[in-house]
């Protein structure tokens, strides 16, 4: 089922319509503690007011949401009779969000994440607040379970309707602006060349790319139509993987946020910026079952969604957009370090990427990335 894009507008007219029309009459609003703080936040109270429905706000999960918060937001929907969720948020709200959306309907008391999931048509609408992890669009959801990082994985769990309210961005710090964007770049381009990729999510990740690179000035200077563009190009970055998953890019990224505490975002786009052209290098290394004419096929529409003449020239105006960011290379760093980076590959996301990458490659990538 598509997801409903309800029209952004200063009073919430038509978000008030969807949650009216949709009955959402007990609602459950997943947000962060921010939330106050935006546009939205301080409408909350009149909108509900407003259509004649209840909001019943849900805060109290943290970044990297463990699996207790959940249950304490399945807890909350039961207890306060709750027919249906809004999220307003990023990665975190939208994770715990999901979640709670997928378990709400299970056992009362049942260890929900090894319960067999069935879907249920609790209505779920999200409001994304940064322009980047497009999880509003995906049917992944991570939560921290017993300390250990669990991917729950249903479509099921795709909001059926969001709002993009470019509103929610005009506070948002400079580097949170731009390592979101780049995720969402990453999202896009890893979809593009993914050994997953199909006709569909090529169209996604196309447009995407082209949003990106359109919209980035206006964007990156917080006006309006760019914070609205964005969010959206975010979205659709994340329809892309929704069908692709990412590649390579995000099978390395991961160490390198909690080894040098750069966003996920940044990370991502220091290991597309290598992985880029060393996968131009090494096309006979090509492991995507359609073949390296399909592979190559796949780099030149990239190219022409980047509007680049050729694909070595696409991978160089990406290197150009990350340097023009100033998203710099974490500084310090030992060659024990590398050992670290090398074993803490994701082997799933690996598989995904159309060129094999043994671990003298990744030791190879690693050392780029890094500038050594
Ligand atoms: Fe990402």
């Amino acid at each position: 089922m598509d997801q409903i894009v309800i029209p952004s507008d200063a009073e919430y007219r038509a978000l008030g319509e969807h949650l009216a029309h949709s009955n959402m009459r007990r609602v459950l609003v997943v947000c962060g503690k921010s939330c106050d703080r935006l546009r939205i936040g301080k409408n909350l109270d009149e909108l509900a007011a407003r259509i004649g429905s209840e909001f019943v706000r849900f805060s109290d999960f943290a970044p990297n949401p463990d699996y207790s918060s959940v249950v304490k937001g399945i807890d909350v929907f039961r207890t306060e009779g709750c027919d249906s969720i809004l999220a307003i948020g990023g990665g975190s709200a939208m994770d715990t969000a999901k979640c709670i959306k997928l378990y709400a309907t299970m056992p009362v008391g049942c260890d929900y994440i090894h319960e067999k999931i069935v879907p249920n048509t609790i209505p779920f609408v999200a409001v994304p607040t940064t322009a980047g992890t497009g999880s509003e669009a995906t049917r992944y959801a991570v939560v921290y379970y017993k300390g250990e990082k669990q991917s729950v994985t249903d479509y099921s769990c795709i909001p059926s309707a969001v709002l993009f309210d470019p509103t929610v961005l005009e506070s948002l710090p400079e580097y949170q602006r731009k390592v979101t964007m780049m995720d969402a770049f990453c999202h896009a381009v890893e979809s593009f060349w993914s050994v997953n990729s199909t006709d569909e999510s090529r169209i996604l990740s196309d447009r995407a790319v082209r949003m990106i690179l359109d919209y980035a000035e206006a964007y990156l200077g917080n006006a309006t139509e760019g914070n609205q563009k964005m969010l959206e190009a975010a979205n659709i970055a994340g329809k892309a993987i929704n069908i692709t998953q990412t590649t390579a890019g995000h099978a390395m990224c991961y160490k390198l946020t909690s080894l040098y505490g750069i966003a996920h975002g940044h990370a991502a786009a220091l290991c597309v910026s290598a992985l880029w052209p060393y996968m131009l290098n090494h096309m006979d290394q090509c492991v995507d079952p359609r073949g390296k004419g399909h592979l190559a096929s796949a780099f030149s529409g990239l190219a022409a969604a980047m509007q680049a003449e050729t694909p070595e020239s696409a991978a160089s105006k990406f290197s150009d957009f990350l340097d023009a960011l100033r998203l710099d290379r974490p500084g310090v760093h030992s060659v024990e370090d590398f050992a670290v980076l090398r074993k803490s590959v994701n082997p799933v996301r690996l598989k995904n990427n159309p060129v094999k990458l043994d671990e003298s490659a990744i030791d190879t990538l690693y050392h780029q990335i890094l500038g050594e």
